[in-house]
């Protein structure tokens, strides 16, 4: 247990004194020193509040709420993924494999701030302000406003810090950064985590939006951006894969936002530019009316993507069938073959199953159970699909296709990009009027969502 500590304090001028006294030094008064327990001086930093603030119980009506201030960029892609703009005095961490775009795009966000007159600091460990101009020119930039520092000390860091008073703060990357107080060396779990407590410090105090950039390390946790998502407000990981152009941008935490909204930028020659439509992008290189390939409206954050499913059966040469999944949960594709066997009286257990979402998105929301359902018997029969179909459900284990969130939005989407049907499921039917131009065909059972996709 802490030791208990206490003061005598003057109930007149409010002199304290670790020794109690019989009269008070400050205001010569008698008998006025009283003994008070002293309130434990916080060790930790608690985040939200100013230090050396004092914190109470409050009733929870009595609390002010404010709108956060937000700043917003260009990439009105980012303003969504943020939940509407940047934060002031925010920390959001950005992971990401090594080259997949990080600074290309901080740099990017850095200059449209810039532009608006904000001084934003970007702070370069691991290229020198010379290499970070040379990418500077090749995205066009020419701020004033933007200003380089090739450093890796955090104490000239938050010196720099405090002689620019910048709005925005771009660490790049947090593995680089080292604590002068701390010998680990930098890139290690203590060393990261110490760097952005400090960095979470600087932003609170002084309201001051910090990036930080945190590479996806091999051994995939150690010392990577992993360690850090619990300090900071916000993570993004900027996925993709580098032979393809498209990136996408994930929020997987925001305390001022939803998650799992996503944002579709292209990597292009002259830097990142964003993807108004990605329904269009993620269905551009279909095949229409091949076996075992699905469209499916799924939600990402708030709002509706049309994604392509693809499944390929194939008898298996093994005694253990082989099930591969890229970009669903390997899980749900087992679950729902396995229903499918049962329930749909397909023998797909001798068969190696491959599953794919085309374009290198991840769904990972029950919605899209239908679909995967749909593909697999689509290829296993050898029967193609209809290319205007669009499939949307969750499907139990008993094989009933069961209800999902937001059915009018997905259904619209689907509608916008011309596709003709929708089998949903049929408790979603009702209370709701489809748009024009695509018939809703509402389905029970995976039985039924067969036989309407499939024929048969
Ligand atoms: P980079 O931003 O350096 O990645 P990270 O910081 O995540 O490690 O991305 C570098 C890649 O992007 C590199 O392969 C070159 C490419 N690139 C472009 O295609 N266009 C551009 O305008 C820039 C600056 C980079
Ligand atoms: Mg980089």
């Amino acid at each position: 247990m802490a030791k208990k500590t206490v003061k005598f304090v003057c109930q007149n001028c409010g002199y304290e004194s670790p020794k109690w006294m019989g009269k008070c030094p400050q205001c010569n008064q008698w008998n006025q020193m009283v003994e008070e327990i002293k309130a434990p001086k916080r060790k930790g930093f608690f985040l939200h509040t100013e230090p050396g603030s004092e914190t109470k119980a409050a009733p929870i009506t009595s609390i002010e709420s404010k709108e956060e201030k937000r700043t917003k960029v260009d990439f009105w892609e980012l303003n969504r993924v943020l939940g509407g703009g940047i934060v002031a005095g925010s920390l959001v961490l950005i992971g990401g494999d090594p080259g997949i775009g990080k600074s290309t795009l901080l740099l990017q966000v850095s200059a449209q701030l810039a532009k608006r007159a904000y001084n934003v600091l970007y702070i370069s460990g691991e290229e020198s302000a010379k290499q970070t101009k040379l990418r500077a020119d090749r995205l066009k930039i020419d701020t004033d406003h933007l200003y380089v520092l090739p450093e890796t000390d955090l104490s000239m860091i938050t010196q720099a810090i405090d002689e620019l008073n910048p709005g925005f703060v771009i660490i790049d990357s947090i593995q680089t950064i080292y604590h002068p107080e701390i010998t680990s060396a930098p890139g290690s779990v203590s060393q990261v985590r110490e760097s952005t407590a400090q960095l979470m410090r600087i932003a609170k105090t002084k309201g001051i939006a910090i990036f930080i950039v945190g590479h996806v390390t091999k051994e995939g946790s150690i010392a990577g951006p992993r360690v850090l998502e619990h300090m900071v407000d916000t993570v993004l990981y900027f996925e993709g894969e580098r032979h393809n152009a498209y990136r996408i941008l994930r929020a997987v935490k925001n305390r001022f936002g939803s998650t799992n909204e996503i944002a579709i930028l292209e990597m292009k020659e002259s830097g990142l530019e964003e993807v108004q439509n990605p329904s269009e992008i993620f269905l551009e290189e279909r095949t229409k009316g091949a076996s075992g390939s699905t469209v499916v409206a799924s939600i990402e954050g708030t709002r509706p993507v049309l994604v392509e499913i693809q499944a390929l059966l194939a008898p298996t040469f093994f005694n253990m069938p082989r099930r591969m999944a890229s970009g669903i949960d390997h899980n749900r594709v087992t679950l729902i073959m396995a229903v499918l066997e049962k329930r749909a009286g397909l023998l797909i257990q001798n068969q190696d199953a491959y599953l794919k979402v085309a374009g290198g998105l991840k769904v990972d929301e029950p919605a899209v159970d239908l679909a995967i359902a749909v593909s697999v018997a689509s290829s296993f029969r050898d029967q193609p699909t209809k290319a205007d179909d669009c499939i949307i459900g969750e499907v139990g284990l008993t094989g009933e296709v069961r209800r999902v969130s937001r059915i009018e939005q997905r259904v619209q989407e689907a509608a916008k990009l011309g596709f003709k049907r929708a089998i949903i499921p049929k408790n979603n039917l009702g209370g709701w009027a489809p748009p024009e131009g695509i018939e809703v065909i509402g389905v029970s059972s995976i039985q039924e969502a067969l036989q309407v996709a499939l024929g048969g």
